[in-house]
């Protein structure tokens, strides 16, 4: 009976977390108002062909360690999603990419989301260049059916 309830504890807080943990609105913009413009205009310096989403992929499920709150493909159920308030973004929402440049998602891998579990990322766990590849993986996400 003891251990039975040992058992409830942590799957009850779990499911709680699960329940009330959702992403974020998505019409709320995650760069400042005086920058976006300027942010409008960054293009991925990359083309999309399979070999940069190949490289982009390799980086997103190893160094760059995105996989762990967004998951391996991307669906923003990592092994760390569970406790995180507001949930890790699902990549393989099309609407969400339709909502964002790539100014904007480079500017949020860039400088992080205050307030939430994205840090900023370019300089302590990748470079400039990793993270638009990284981008060209998470756009091509957007795209299955
Ligand atoms: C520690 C957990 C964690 C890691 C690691 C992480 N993210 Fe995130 N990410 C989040 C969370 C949580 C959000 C949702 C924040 C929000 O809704 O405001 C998010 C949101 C985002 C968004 C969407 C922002 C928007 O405009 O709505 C992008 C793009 C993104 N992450 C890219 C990445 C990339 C690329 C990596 C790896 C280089 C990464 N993240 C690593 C937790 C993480």
């Amino acid at each position: 009976m003891r251990s039975g309830f040992l058992w409830f504890l942590p799957v009850s807080i779990l499911m709680v977390s699960l329940v009330f943990a959702a992403e974020s609105d998505l019409s709320k913009r995650r760069v400042p108002e005086k920058k976006i413009k300027e942010i409008q205009k960054l293009e991925n310096p990359f083309k999309a062909s399979s070999e940069n989403i190949a490289k982009g992929k390799t980086l997103y499920q190893t160094k760059a360690t995105c996989f762990t709150c967004h998951g391996k493909e991307g669906r923003g159920d990592g092994l760390a999603a569970p406790g995180l308030d507001p949930s890790p973004r699902n990549f393989t929402n099309a609407g969400f990419h339709a909502m964002r440049s790539d100014g904007e998602l480079f500017y949020v891998i860039k400088n992080g989301i205050p307030g939430t579990a994205m840090m900023p990322m370019v300089g302590s766990v990748i470079t400039e260049e990793e993270a638009w590849l990284v981008l060209l993986y998470e756009r091509s996400l957007g795209q299955r059916k």
